[in-house]
């Protein structure tokens, strides 16, 4: 198979940790016989200072002509403390997801026993944990009207959703369901929102055609509090967008660090994978990031390929990592590998064809005994 990818490294530690996914996705391409073309481009702060712009026309036309799009991280502290900064990394970002129409991301939640230890939750609320969280994220009100009134003194930010909207993800998120444990939580402020009564009338008009799947709604104050009490509760989670950002941080501290946690983003165009993590930007050029979110992100592009064994392989290799104590710092303060050591030590055992199954070998014609 050949794919062209846009490579997007972005700012802080994205660098870094992007290059560990590329050295895993070309030896998954030299065992597995495909070919990946990378296409690199800028986003964020770097393209601000390189162009003016955190999302240059150029960089959408790579994106655009791309299979799938692997992205690092954007932020930069230059910005993050001067709120009249009117051009913000940030924003290079959201419009990427807006021009992509990328309306669903998918941020899985897993937890390693090997890991239970680092989690501020106690291990045994730890055991069965595996959900996944569907974010809508081209709507509400990140994307709604914003305004500042002349004086300074009041500001707005719209939240409007249409149902048009809602039907898109809670079909994805249904169908997800469907392949999972049939079970599907819509998170919600309907005691409040207007837009999120909009949200159940539509999920409960699609419920009907997934008879299978269990729904319950629950309001997304009492669901950050029971992704801390029982987390184990939950498989697929749907939510809209500012919700989905906010929960998805939080459910990452069960898994004990963000810094593991991949995403995907789907819509109608090539598709966009990153760790769910920042720019880290005090990490940055120092090695010691974490480069397990962005990896794991190259597997979830494998699948959306269709590339099963693949990404497979890689999840496989990431484990044999933790199990082994070959992680970074976030991870063992003390005992540690640096960033681009833990992708050497995964692409090599990859390479040493530990992950590569039988049915693998067979079709490509090839002998199972190496
Ligand atoms: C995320 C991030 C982004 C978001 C920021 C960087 C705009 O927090 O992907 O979760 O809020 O969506
Ligand atoms: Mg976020």
């Amino acid at each position: 198979m050949n794919k062209k990818i846009a490579v997007l490294p972005g700012d802080g530690i994205g660098p870094e940790v992007t290059n560990q996914s590329i050295k895993v996705l070309d030896v998954i391409a030299a065992r597995f016989g495909h070919s990946f073309d990378y296409h690199f481009a800028v986003v964020g702060a770097i393209a601000i200072d390189q162009t003016g712009n955190p999302l240059p026309d150029a960089t959408i036309d790579t994106c655009l002509s791309s299979d799938a799009v692997l992205f690092g991280a954007i932020g930069d502290p230059k910005y993050d403390n001067n709120p009249s900064a009117t051009v913000r990394p940030e924003q290079g970002l959201l419009k990427l997801r807006k021009v992509l129409e990328l309306y669903t991301n998918i941020r899985p939640i897993d937890t390693y026993k090997a890991l239970h230890h680092l989690s501020p939750v106690k291990a045994r609320l730890l055991e069965n944990v595996d959900f996944v969280i569907f974010r809508e994220l081209t709507g509400g009100i990140y994307f709604g009207k914003k305004e500042k009134s002349a004086d300074g003194d009041a500001a707005t930010d719209e939240c409007t959703y249409s149902k048009y909207e809602i039907e898109r993800i809670a079909q994805l998120a249904f169908q997800y369901a469907q392949k999972r444990k049939n079970k599907l939580t819509l998170i919600d402020k309907a005691n409040v929102l207007e837009t999120s009564r909009l949200w159940r009338t539509v999920v409960q008009e699609i419920a009907i055609s997934y008879p299978t799947v269990t729904v319950n709604y629950m309001y997304v104050d009492n669901a950050a509090m029971q992704i801390i009490l029982n987390p184990a509760q939950f498989d697929v989670v749907l939510t809209e967008n500012m919700f989905g950002d906010i929960i998805s941080d939080e459910a990452s501290v069960l898994s004990g660090s963000l810094g593991l946690l991949p995403s995907a983003s789907v819509g109608n165009k090539a598709a966009l994978f990153e760790p769910i993590h920042g720019s880290y930007p005090q990490a940055a050029g120092k090695d010691i990031a974490n480069p397990i979110g962005s990896i794991l992100s190259a597997a979830m592009m494998l699948d959306h390929f269709g590339l099963t064994e693949e990404a497979h392989t890689v999840r496989k290799a990431v484990e044999w990592t933790l199990l082994n104590g070959f992680v970074s710092k976030d991870i063992d303060p003390v005992n540690n590998y640096s960033t681009s050591a833990i992708g050497d030590l995964i692409a090599d055992h990859i390479e040493r064809n530990i992950g590569l199954s039988v049915s693998a070998n067979a079709s490509l014609n090839k002998s199972t005994i190496i």
